[in-house]
């Protein structure tokens, strides 16, 4: 049987690196059901307080948010469970579990751990975010999920997530935990719009690097006005290594629209001015997200039954598997 397994951080509104490299398609995996498929969405609120969250307000709200963000891309808590991290303390248990088995040098060598913990002073930099992955293991691991769809800046957190699962399935001898597939989506990594060596990112300090699910059809558009191309030749192609500006608005086009890149090519060959490329490019994805926009805008009105939502998929749904994983890991072990 599959199961689809991804979460995200309530850290801010959903940008398009996230819908383009992981949210759209929790959506048509949700949609392409196959019979014996359980698809599970969630929060990852206790991933979140890695960056301290001390607006105790906002942290609830952006809590909401990710929740009315889920559900106004589509994804359904019928056929879904949409569920918030922290409701669960099996996720904090079976991450304990695994923190034994898990080394230190292996942690060591993730790049997102690298990148954030450079230069900070080791009295500074907190145990939590080094034992991160753990954690996210301990999600995925938790519902015996076998297929992950994330962009490609989870690839190592994932290998990470089946070197644990074989690891523990080793020490004790059985096919205890399941080693999790990652899924790609062709657009698994969005550039940020005014810095295209960087990915589009939500703790970018400027808002201009990334178009929000939730901007409004003016804010889109000049945004990829002011994104940042080249001004190598007024007929476009896609060339990552030296016009990665373009070829990222290439990407989005064709993350949004489901071409490949050589489709999306033909069609803005008879382009002659990056003005007509750049309106056409706001044009597409105004198209797609102003319905996403409008739900999203219904949804948030109405915390009730956001908190219901995730409550119910958490506490009823969730859980009792999560329950389930826990008590044979537990026996398995000897407790
Ligand atoms: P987060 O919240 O940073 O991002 C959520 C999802 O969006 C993808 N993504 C991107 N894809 C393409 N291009 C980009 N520029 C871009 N930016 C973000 C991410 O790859 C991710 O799929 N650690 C995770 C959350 C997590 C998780 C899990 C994911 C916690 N537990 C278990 C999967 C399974 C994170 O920080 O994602």
């Amino acid at each position: 049987d599959a199961v689809i397994f991804s979460m995200i951080q309530p850290t801010g509104d959903f940008h398009l690196g996230n819908y383009l490299g992981a949210n759209r398609v929790w959506k048509q995996l949700q949609d392409h059901k196959v019979p014996q498929q359980t698809c599970l969405f969630g929060v990852a609120d206790l991933h979140a307080i890695t960056v301290p969250k001390l607006d105790v307000v906002k942290f609830k709200q952006l809590r909401l948010q990710a929740i009315a963000s889920i559900l106004a891309l589509g994804i359904s808590p019928e056929k879904c469970t949409i569920f918030m991290q922290s409701k669960i303390p099996e996720h904090s248990q079976l991450n304990w579990l695994l923190e034994t088995i898990t080394s230190m040098g292996y942690l060591n060598r993730m790049t997102q751990w690298k990148s954030k913990s450079e230069g900070v002073d080791e009295d500074q930099v907190k145990l939590g975010l080094f034992a991160y992955p753990v954690l996210q293991a301990a999600d995925i691991l938790l519902y015996g999920s076998t297929h992950v769809p994330v962009g490609e800046d989870q690839t190592q957190h994932l290998e990470l997530t089946r070197n644990i699962a074989r690891r523990f399935n080793k020490m004790y001898k059985g096919r205890y935990l399941v080693e999790p597939q990652t899924i790609f989506t062709p657009t698994k990594k969005v550039l940020s719009l005014n810095n295209p060596t960087k990915k589009m990112s939500k703790s970018d300090a400027d808002p201009l690097s990334r178009i929000y699910l939730t901007d409004a059809p003016e804010s889109i558009q000049k945004k990829i006005k002011k994104c940042l191309t080249d001004s190598i030749s007024d007929n476009f192609y896609y060339d990552p290594e030296n016009r990665p500006g373009v070829s990222n608005l290439i990407n989005i086009v064709s993350g949004i629209q489901g071409k490949s890149v050589e489709e999306v090519e033909k069609d803005i060959a008879h382009m002659k001015d990056y003005n007509t490329l750049k309106t056409y490019v706001s044009d597409i994805i105004i198209e797609d997200l102003t319905p996403v926009r409008i739900r999203y805008e219904q949804l948030i009105k109405d915390p009730a039954y956001l908190m219901d939502v995730a409550t119910k998929g958490s506490l009823e749904k969730a859980r009792p598997i999560a329950q389930g994983t826990i008590k044979r890991l537990m026996e398995t072990m000897g407790f």
